[in-house]
């Protein structure tokens, strides 16, 4: 059974590699990015607002698209699923947690370093330079300027048609190079890199593992496809795995 295989190979891994996208937090009630839409902002699609091209057009519209997401996301909570990452990574030698979420959700569970390959929805940078910019550094205008530089201050993620933070991409596919087992959770493995990660793991000769209720263009193509909500799967999985290796 895949679970009892997947266990296996989860339990006998030194080094796990696990990405995660907005799937893990669907369950904290954080909408999926595909299905973020609703009330006022039903009328956007995301992939017209997350630009630097939307941001420069129409940057109340944008900055007011954030404030209600940082309003929704502060609200949540992490579910099962977080914490089951927090338990895996105090039973393996060595655990890399990548994540596109740009919520704080692992953090809140109690996950360390994670590395964010799409930025964070509560950072605040500069428009031109992409500084990060303190709360006492910013206008109450909106979107707020610095007070320094007088740039226009946006949000601290990664927009359609921007480079990833060159740090965090590196240490990222070094884990997935590194990795026995990846876990890739959540994750509709469609937006580059992050997609490509668990296939470059892959040929490595890492195991690879998917948890999703849906199929994705990865299902077909690793060793196990765990179909299910990962608030219910991984938690699971992980005590199966460590119960496995007593
Ligand atoms: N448990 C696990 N997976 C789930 C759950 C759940 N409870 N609910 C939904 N999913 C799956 C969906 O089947 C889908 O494959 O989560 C995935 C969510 O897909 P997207 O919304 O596309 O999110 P993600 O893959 O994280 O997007 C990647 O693209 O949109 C940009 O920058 C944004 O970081 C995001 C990136």
């Amino acid at each position: 059974m895949d679970l009892a295989g997947a266990a296996r190979a989860l339990g006998a891994a030194r080094r796990v590699a696990v990405l995660t996208g907005a799937g893990i937090s669907a369950e904290s009630g954080v909408p999926t990015f595909r299905d973020a839409q609703t009330g006022l902002w039903a009328r956007y699609r995301p992939e017209d607002l997350a630009t630097p091209q939307a941001f420069a057009r129409e940057p109340q519209l944008v900055w007011e698209w954030y404030t209600w997401r940082r309003e929704l996301v502060a609200r949540a909570q992490p579910n099962a699923g977080h914490r089951a990452l927090v338990e895996l990574a105090a039973c393996v030698q060595h655990m890399t947690l990548i994540s596109q979420n740009v919520d704080h959700l692992h953090e809140l569970a109690g996950s360390r370093d994670v590395l964010k390959l799409h930025g964070s929805l509560f950072a605040n940078i500069r428009e031109d330079d992409r500084l990060p910019v303190a709360d006492s550094d910013r206008t109450d205008d909106v979107p707020p300027r610095c007070r320094v530089t007088g740039q226009r201050v946006r949000p601290g993620v990664v927009w359609f048609g921007e480079s990833l933070p060159a740090d965090v991409l590196h240490a990222a596919l070094e884990a997935a190079r590194e990795a026995d087992v990846f876990l890739s959770i959540g994750t509709s493995s469609a937006v580059e890199p992050a997609a490509s990660l668990p296939f470059m793991a892959s040929q490595r000769g890492a195991t690879v593992i998917e948890i999703n209720p849906d199929t994705t263009p990865l299902t077909g193509r690793c060793e196990y496809s765990l179909r299910g909500p990962a608030a219910e799967v991984l938690p699971v999985l992980v005590r199966h795995a460590f119960a496995s290796v007593e």
